[in-house]
């Protein structure tokens, strides 16, 4: 959705902004705008289509100004056009909005009538105009939005810039989220810590209701009553999500949808992104040169990010990875290497068996890494480094969100232990930096194939078994796709290697029996497009997860083809994990069943 962007700098602002705004780019837009003062104007820059087209604007019609808001715009209300872009500007004000003004007719009926003129089929522009009505009638810019705030019903975040205030930015936030950047002598606002993260990472969050007035020396904030408050910034935020379900049905649906976003902000805590570097947040406290093997242990959902992280460690870094289900692990009184790293993944960081695991690791004298999303869990404090996922509170009982946040983490993991291993070259570090920082973008488009995945799920409901295939790093999703679907929709369903097919499953082939194959066109497609014509040739039903050129090279024609948009395949289950999500979550909604709390299922799974 939109994004907001506000920067009080020391220098011209308009390229940082569109830098920041680059960095929301995983929400969706279709459009863009900056506006500063020109000593002292208000002058704008706006351009329907991506940011590119704005900062081309902006080549032949740079902005000076030291200070700015900007703004990437999803359309609600009205086309996605140059006069519907943001920023929107009266004489004297320019403000951006995310959101939505549900009272935004009535209020513009009654500014109409006191004489103010409505350029665009936007609700923003009736926030404009309300502030300026109250600068005209002689407040000063902070009592203006002070008095206008409370007339706004709805879920928004705003950004205000005031013409001759070159020391004032306002933001607000009702539903929206909006964070308060603090830099030296220079001030920032943002959608997310994400989009400032090149600047600072001493973030204070709005909480719900407030209002905040920025200068270069710091920030003023206001609750909903606007009686001044304390809101203390604090090093990079850990995931400030609202535990609440928002326009939702479920929790499941929510976290699916924030996945974009939690992705974002756990890779900026993993990556120097304007470096092309990984940087890990606990720094060299692992030897990975000197390690021999890496030993994982995990639960479940967990346990096939590790799988996943498995064939990452082994590809860029060349390091060995014995990985086991921590129930088996525990007891099988596994011999570990001297000196050697056990790493641990677990969402609520209390699972008994992972725990038992750990702790039989760190007797052997293992040091221990944990990759876990709850940083005061018991997990976290038995290890030695903690890798932090930033997907906040994951209500809903089937793991979605923590899922795609462990797997990038683990990217970023092994794309360190590959360079301290000599195994990856500083350009290719730069390659695969870039291909994960553009991951929430493509997300985002991921999410945009859920009306096909609900048609597609009826059909599924009706099946008794499903089987997942797929091959490298698409096994452990073919497995996670299966146990999404079993624990949520009670259909018995089982995930496969594809070169496993002929070994024995191949018996259930049936025309009763859709097998949902995961098979981005990589390196192993061909031999994943064979084992679908065996499939075929013995009337099965196929449901192909691929990409444009997959699904023109598959040589079958499947029953449903879910087309994902490409992408460099090496950190692609992190994106194909989404459609995975969405077919069991579909499936069992159309069935009715209780997504968030399936039966006989715990969220945290403290005995063994
Ligand atoms: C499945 C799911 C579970 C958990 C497993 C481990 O959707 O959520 O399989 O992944 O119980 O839990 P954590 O990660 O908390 O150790």
């Amino acid at each position: 959705m939109c994004g907001i962007v506000g920067i009080l700098g020391k220098e011209a602002v308009a390229t940082q902004v569109v830098e920041a705004l680059r960095r929301l780019e995983y929400r969706g837009y279709d459009s863009a705008g900056v506006a500063t003062l020109e000593a002292g104007q208000l002058t704008r820059r706006r351009a329907e289509g991506k940011l590119k087209n704005l900062e081309i604007r902006l080549s032949t019609e740079p902005l000076e100004g030291l200070i700015g808001i900007g703004h990437t715009r999803w359309a609600t209300h009205g086309k996605p056009n140059e006069t519907n872009a943001h920023p929107h500007a009266t004489g004297k004000l320019a403000v951006v909005h995310n959101g939505i003004i549900e009272n935004f007719r009535e209020l513009r009926a009654e500014l109409q009538a006191d004489g103010y003129v409505f350029d665009t089929e936007t609700d923003t522009e009736i926030v404009a105009h309300l502030v300026t009505r109250e600068l005209d009638r002689g407040k000063t810019p902070v009592e203006a939005v002070g008095l206008s705030l409370p007339r706004l019903h709805g879920a928004f975040a705003l950004a205000f810039l005031f013409q001759g205030q070159e020391d004032l930015l306002i933001g607000a936030r009702k539903g929206s989220p909006l964070a308060v950047g603090v830099g030296d002598g220079e001030m920032y606002l943002g959608s997310d810590a994400l989009a400032l993260a090149p600047f600072t990472n001493l973030i204070a969050y709005l909480e719900e209701g407030d209002w905040v007035v920025l200068n270069r020396k710091g920030a003023t904030f206001y609750d909903k009553t606007n009686a001044q408050v304390e809101r203390h910034a604090q090093r990079v935020a850990a995931g400030a999500f609202l535990v609440e379900k928002g326009n939702h049905r479920h929790f499941m649906a929510k976290e699916i949808y924030e996945q974009p976003e939690v992705v974002g902000h756990t890779l900026t805590q993993y990556l120097d992104m304007a470096a092309g570097k990984v940087r890990l947040p606990f720094g060299d406290k692992i030897d990975w040169k000197g390690l021999s093997r890496l030993t994982i242990g995990a639960c479940g959902t967990s346990y096939y990010a590790g799988l996943i992280a498995k064939y990452w460690f082994e590809k860029l870094a060349r390091l060995p990875v014995e990985i086991d289900v921590a129930s088996e692990f525990r007891y099988r009184e596994a011999p570990l290497p001297e000196q050697g790293l056990a790493l641990f993944v677990s969402q609520s960081g209390e699972t008994a068996d992972t725990l038992a695991g750990l702790r039989y690791a760190r007797q052997n004298g293992q040091a221990i890494l944990s990759v876990v999303n709850v940083p005061t869990s018991t997990i976290a404090r038995e290890s030695h480094a903690v890798a932090q996922t930033l997907a906040g509170p994951e209500i809903g009982v089937a793991s979605t969100k923590a899922f795609v946040c462990q797997l990038a983490v683990f990217a970023s993991l092994a794309l360190a232990a590959a360079r301290a291993r000599g195994t990856l070259s500083a350009e290719d570090e730069a390659g695969h930096v870039q291909n994960l920082i553009s991951l929430p973008g493509l997300m985002a488009r991921a999410l945009e194939l859920e009306p096909q995945i609900e048609q597609l799920s009826h059909k599924l409901s009706r099946a008794k078994d499903v089987l997942y295939l797929g091959r490298g790093t698409s096994f452990p999703l073919a497995l996670e796709g299966a146990l999404k679907l079993k624990e949520i929709s009670y259909i018995h369903a089982e995930g496969y290697p594809a070169g496993e097919l002929k070994h024995g499953p191949i018996a259930l082939i049936d025309e009763d029996m859709p097998v949902i194959v995961v098979a981005p066109h990589d390196a192993l497609f061909e031999k994943t497009a064979s084992n679908m014509q065996e499939v075929a040739a013995r009337g099965g039903r196929i449901i192909l997860v691929t990409d444009a050129k997959g699904a023109a090279e598959c040589g079958i024609e499947p029953e449903a083809t879910i087309v994902m948009p490409d992408m460099d395949p090496t950190f692609a289950p992190i994106v194909y994990a989404l459609p995975i999500q969405m077919i069991a979550y579909q499936t069992a909604v159309f069935m009715g069943k209780d997504v968030d709390q399936p039966r006989n299922l715990a969220k945290s799974v403290t005995v063994e």
